[in-house]
């Protein structure tokens, strides 16, 4: 299977849910029953890669996907050098809920790909409505490193996951380098 040129928005119709696999039974469950009516309550947006061919179903399957929502934080959470220049309410940031590649694409730099995807996104959307950092909920030591990878930074135990995340700014300035290189 070959996947599609770009990330579109999770349509029920049209993707097929039941067949994705990540190896993350957390992550399946997510994206098999809650990630629709996620959207349709409009708590959060769930964007994936579709396979550029479908099932005999009509269906596409899904080779990755990832789901954002808006969050908030408390200054006192984050490093200290950075908390000082903040309010003392809660702080905007963007969540990235949940991120996963289809197990069969595992290896083949489409978390890198996704990863970017939702980054951009996120960039986006804070040109309308600002947000001092992206947060993650790491599942599992793997989802830690490839975060790592990417310039995320660890900030504390989060519903016995580990919270990690990226300031806005850099996530700019990343983007501006790349457009600009
Ligand atoms: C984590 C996940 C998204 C990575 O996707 P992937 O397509 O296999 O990753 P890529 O091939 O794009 O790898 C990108 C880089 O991250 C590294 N990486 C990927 N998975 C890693 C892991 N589990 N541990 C350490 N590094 C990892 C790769 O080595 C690669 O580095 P390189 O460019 O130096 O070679 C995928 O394994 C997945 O969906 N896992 C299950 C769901 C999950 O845990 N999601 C995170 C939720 S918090």
């Amino acid at each position: 299977m070959t996947w599609a040129q770009e990330f579109v928005e999770l349509d029920k119709s049209i993707h097929d849910r039941t067949s994705f696999d990540c190896g993350e039974e957390a992550l399946n469950t997510f994206l098999h029953t809650q990630a629709a009516k996620h959207m349709e309550v409009g708590v959060s947006r769930t964007m994936l890669l579709p396979a550029s061919d479908p099932l005999p179903s009509g269906r596409y399957p899904i080779c990755a996907f990832y789901t954002t929502a808006p969050s908030s934080i408390s200054r006192e959470t984050l490093p200290e050098a950075l908390a000082k220049k903040l309010p003392h309410y809660p702080v905007p940031v963007f969540l990235l809920a949940q991120l996963a590649v289809h197990s069969e694409y595992h290896g083949q730099g489409l978390g890198k790909v996704t990863l970017i995807k939702a980054l951009e996104y996120l960039l986006k959307v804070n040109v309308h409505m600002r947000a001092y950092a992206i947060i993650v909920d790491c599942l599992n030591d793997g989802a830690e490193q490839f975060y790592l990878k990417y310039g995320f930074e660890e900030l504390y135990q989060h519903n016995g996951r580990k919270r990690m995340f990226i300031p806005m700014k850099t996530v700019v300035q990343l983007f501006a380098y790349t457009r600009s290189d």
